[in-house]
């Protein structure tokens, strides 16, 4: 016996958006290869979203960016504002990441993604004003059991204990940043081991939430438009949310709360993203534990993908070999 929820998403199946995104991120990351350990970021990231806009511009929708990325240092960005898109089809909000860890690509470094997040129109939280955000992430056995307001001793407990697990098997990953010291020292105390990473919270995120990963947790102060990326992603995966957004000042705190945050308030995965339709998709720049990175084959360039709909909780994962001649300049190939 089938629910009518069930029937109706078998019978009547709609689009998933993200099959066309995938497009996107795959160009965006194909893009970035010649970049990769050249020690240029700015370029890497151009590359990507010069990629990304090109391609966005094909898809059947009504896209609003609603989260651009690189404000932080003055990088190449799909701004906040632009309308992405054909202009035919839904109406979205859509969060940009053209690679979400420059640094890790310029310097030729692990878990670099190239990523998208879509949502029905006006259900992202633009949390563009204030640049980090504090957050939490686990899979679902952190619901009801894990809260960002409680020391992360008792909540590494409460999550062991969730997930019938001892403290010491859990891995918390954790931005490798001077910010986090005492974060790091308190997990260690509790009897969990860290995965410290250089960069890139988002695959911290969805690690932290997916099925058969080495991660349990991620923990810290990581970018805020990156915080919302992964709220769409971590909506498909069934897992736990928190944030807090954390100024870095009082003027940004103020700018935050004149745009309407409140920079006191614990948002949960649904204050993040409101709506439960999200898409999001993510190709590997370099290799990571999530996917692997662009690699190039004689005349082929392979990239690996996730596609994560937030509806129907589909993960796939999309391989695809390109013909390298006709992505990469004669120089590269
Ligand atoms: P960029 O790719 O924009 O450099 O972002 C990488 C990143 O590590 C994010 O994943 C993370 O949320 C943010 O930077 C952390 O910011 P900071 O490097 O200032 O600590």
């Amino acid at each position: 016996m089938v629910s009518t929820d069930t029937a109706t998403l078998y019978l009547h199946p709609d689009r998933n958006i993200a099959l066309e995104l995938v497009r996107a991120t795959e160009a965006a990351a194909i893009r970035s290869y010649p970049w990769i350990g050249r020690g240029d970021k700015l370029a890497a990231d151009g590359a990507a979203v010069d990629a990304m806009r090109a391609f966005l511009g094909t898809v059947n929708f009504e896209g609003v960016v609603v989260i651009g990325e690189g404000e932080k240092d003055a990088a190449p960005m799909l701004f906040n504002g632009e309308k992405v898109g054909n202009g035919r089809g839904p109406a979205c909000d859509i969060a940009v990441d053209p690679i979400d860890g420059t640094s890790l690509t310029a310097a030729g470094r692990q878990n670099a993604l190239s990523v998208i997040a879509v949502a029905d129109r006006g259900t992202m939280l633009d949390a563009s004003s204030v640049f980090y955000m504090d957050k939490i992430v686990t899979d679902a056995s952190g619901k009801g059991v894990v809260d960002i307001r409680k020391p992360i001793g008792e909540n590494l407990r409460a999550l062991a204990a969730a997930k019938g697990k001892h403290v010491g098997e859990l891995r918390v990953a954790v931005l490798n940043r001077p910010r986090h010291e005492q974060l790091i020292a308190d997990i260690r105390a509790a009897g969990a081991g860290t995965r410290l990473i250089s960069d890139g919270d988002v695959a911290g995120g969805i690690n932290a939430a997916r099925y058969e990963s080495r991660i349990d947790m991620c923990v810290g102060i990581g970018g805020s438009p990156e915080g919302i990326t992964t709220a769409c992603a971590i909506k498909a995966l069934g897992g736990f949310m928190q944030g807090v957004l954390a100024p870095k000042d009082d003027e940004e705190r103020a700018r935050g709360e004149a745009a309407g945050l409140d920079c006191d308030r614990v948002y949960e995965l649904d204050d993040l993203v409101r709506s439960d339709n999200t898409f999001f998709v993510a190709t590997g720049v370099t290799d990571g534990e999530l996917v692997d990175g662009v690699r190039k084959k004689g005349p082929i360039i392979r990239t690996e993908s996730i596609v994560l709909r937030g509806r129907s909780g589909t993960i796939r994962r999309v391989v695809a070999d390109h013909l390298a001649e006709k992505w990469l300049d004669e120089g590269d190939l």
